[in-house]
């Protein structure tokens, strides 16, 4: 029997996935995918694979040998692993980063699921993403998902990073990718970031600032007013009601938090692996 065929089988061996990554012990994946396998009463395990560098090749051999289904990938593997893997798709290629495995009979196939996730947590909370302007906070692994989710909805972009050197370098590559041109600020220019907000429908914070166990930061410098119009996406999900979701909700824009991206990115590794579409709703509630 194909590992294929066996998957909707209960089996006393349950089929084996699980997040590789280090540390490990902070990721609520485990969590959203095992009520997500009861949920639909299949007999999987997910597991938690706390894996240095210098052991993910070793790792990686592992899944592959022992026919696990699949991995979901975390920091600091998500660009590394690529290397280890037999195929990667077009989309993960671009934005650098695999964070979603599927071992197809000992053929690793790398997936982004991230940006996915992304459009999908947008349009869940009414905001179309096509079509319009963008500024995106931060360049750095989250920015590149996030970006190239942007640009393939046709929107307008403007990268705003502390290291301008490095946004620089972002919107370059995907410049070149999409024939698009991308315009990049540093986070220090309030005028020119004031002006690029106004002329933008949605704001994503891709940086980690705000996060526990920093949750009194704020991406944004404080001079920068947000107009009514705006939509305001904080990937940061630790608080979920971060220091730029408050000051959002305060200036009458709209404030949409970062679980629903974790919960969407984990449905589509959950639909690759199992060929099933995911129970959301359980997934969400299981890390709410
Ligand atoms: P991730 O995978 O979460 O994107 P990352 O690749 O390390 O993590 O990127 C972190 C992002 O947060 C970067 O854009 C970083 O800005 P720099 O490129 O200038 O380092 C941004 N960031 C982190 N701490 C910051 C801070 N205190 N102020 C502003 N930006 C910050």
């Amino acid at each position: 029997m194909s590992i294929d065929d066996s998957i909707h089988d209960v089996e006393t061996i349950p089929i084996r996935v699980g997040i590789i990554g280090y540390p490990v012990g902070h990721s609520l994946s485990p969590k959203m995918h095992t009520a997500a396998f009861r949920a639909l009463g299949l007999n999987w395990e997910y597991s938690l694979l706390p894996v240095a560098p210098e052991e993910m090749q070793d790792a990686i051999e592992m899944i592959r040998r022992e026919v696990w289904r699949g991995l979901n990938v975390t920091v600091p593997h998500k660009q590394a692993v690529i290397l280890l893997l037999d195929f990667i798709t077009p989309q993960a290629e671009i934005i650098g980063a695999v964070n979603s495995i599927v071992n197809q009979n000992g053929r690793l196939v790398g997936y982004n699921t991230d940006w996915i996730g992304f459009l999908e947590a947008l349009r869940e909370a009414g905001f179309d993403p096509a079509n319009r302007r963008a500024v995106v906070l931060g360049a750095g692994g989250a920015a590149r998902a996030v970006v190239y989710a942007l640009l393939e909805q046709g929107e307008t972009v403007t990268i705003a990073n502390r290291n301008q050197r490095k946004a620089e370098a972002l919107a370059l590559e995907f410049a070149t990718q999409f024939d698009r041109e991308i315009a990049v600020l540093s986070l220090d220019d309030s005028a020119g970031l004031q002006s690029a907000i106004n002329n933008a429908e949605l704001l994503v914070n891709c940086t980690s600032v705000g996060m526990s166990p920093y949750p009194n930061g704020d991406p944004l410098p404080p001079e920068i007013v947000l107009p009514p119009h705006l939509t305001v996406y904080d990937l940061v999900y630790n608080p979920r009601e971060t220091q730029l979701l408050k000051r959002t909700r305060a200036a009458g824009a709209t404030g949409i938090d970062g679980l629903g991206m974790l919960v969407h990115q984990g449905a589509e590794a959950f639909r690759l692996w199992t060929g099933l579409d995911a129970p959301i709703e359980v997934m969400r509630q299981a890390i709410e």
